[in-house]
């Protein structure tokens, strides 16, 4: 049987990037048999966050935004990353064995340097700890975004060093799955650029009402009346219709936009469908996100229960490596 794993950082509220990137091939990935933990990686997030209150509000918000996309933790292990402590042990003991070379190669880490945050010791060994968090469950499958590729061969290669020390048992090799469709693997934000937190340019999941029509009208567009004839694929909104809209009434709206005329639709029309189109994909959401943040209990009992299950498995594979490489 396999298992899957994935987890994602409690950085604020998530948006529709964090969505078609990464949650909703969690989601999805529980149709298919197998093990199946999610984590809430709040130990990566002490790498950036130093407002303790706000950290644990966004661990929460976490735990209510997975559960109310779907994640059913009947079928999912949903759980704190601190909750398995397992892990910082089995990120010791990959650093031993993991070359400086390797880590300073990863992408993110310059990334976040080049954008001007102070680098930590743990900022630099975040790739450690994550390929800990996917070792410590013999996984087989993490379902995540692009830009997480980098980290999970990294944290294959560390499983391949442990192992060719300490004897091939000792850590399974995980495989990567990644959103087959482009669309996905790299949501624009609402000013075209790739869709972050960080650049301010992101749509909150759950965003609704005045607020959501205010961020829809701030997609940008031009002076061209809607007679005009246009070509759709260099149009940002429909980077956008694209994402919610079933192919057949996309191909509609792009052929009536590509022929203009009379009845062309203009900007704002294609506007209010979006909004609506966002409406119906998370309505359903929405409303069991009400339930579950009127139940915060019921939000501890799925993360105490998710952990519970967790950490079976992280002892089990911290203790056959203990074992391994003589610390027992
Ligand atoms: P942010 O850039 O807003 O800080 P994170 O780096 O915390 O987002 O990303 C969390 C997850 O969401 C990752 O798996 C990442 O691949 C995915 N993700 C983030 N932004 C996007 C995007 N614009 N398109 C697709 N996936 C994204
Ligand atoms: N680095 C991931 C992100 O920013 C979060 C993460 C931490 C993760 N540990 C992981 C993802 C293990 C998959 C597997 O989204």
């Amino acid at each position: 049987m396999k298992t899957f794993l994935s987890g994602i950082q409690p950085s604020g509220l998530l948006h529709l990037g964090n969505y078609f990137g990464a949650i909703r091939q969690h989601v999805a990935s529980l149709e298919e048999p197998g093990e199946h933990y999610y984590f809430i990686a709040d130990y990566h997030a002490l790498t950036t966050c130093r407002d303790a209150d706000a950290l644990r509000n966004q661990v929460r918000e976490t735990a209510v935004t997975y559960l109310s996309l779907g994640l059913d933790p009947e079928r999912a292990h949903l759980f704190r990353q601190s909750d398995v402590p397992e892990v910082t042990e089995l990120a010791w003991m990959l650093s031993c064995v993991t070359g400086m070379g390797l880590i300073e190669r990863a992408h993110s880490y310059k990334d976040k340097v080049a954008k001007g945050i102070k680098p930590s010791v743990g900022l630099f060994t975040y790739p450690v700890l994550m390929a800990a968090d996917i070792l410590a469950y013999d996984s087989d499958v993490v379902p995540v975004g692009k830009d997480q590729i980098q980290h999970l061969e990294m944290a294959q290669d560390m499983a391949g060093y442990f192992n060719a020390a300490f004897g091939e048992g000792c850590f399974k090799r995980p495989e990567a799955r990644i959103a087959a469709e482009e669309k996905y693997a790299r949501v624009p934000g609402l000013d075209g650029e790739k869709m972050s937190k960080s650049y301010g340019n992101d749509l909150w999941i759950f965003e609704s009402g005045k607020k959501l029509k205010k961020a829809i009208g701030r997609i940008p567009t031009d002076s061209r009346a809607p007679e005009e004839p246009k070509d759709p694929s260099e149009l940002l909104l429909f980077d956008f219709l694209a994402l919610f809209l079933e192919a057949d009434e996309l191909a509609d709206w792009e052929r009536r936009v590509r022929e203009g005329g009379e009845g062309a639709p203009g900007y704002g029309h294609l506007k209010v469908r979006l909004i609506e189109a966002i409406d119906e994909h998370f309505g359903e959401a929405r409303e069991r996100r009400e339930e579950w943040l009127a139940h915060p209990e019921r939000v501890d009992a799925v993360l105490e229960r998710g952990a519970v299950k967790a950490r079976e498995r992280a002892r089990a594979v911290r203790d056959r490596c203990l074992a391994a490489c003589g610390l027992r």
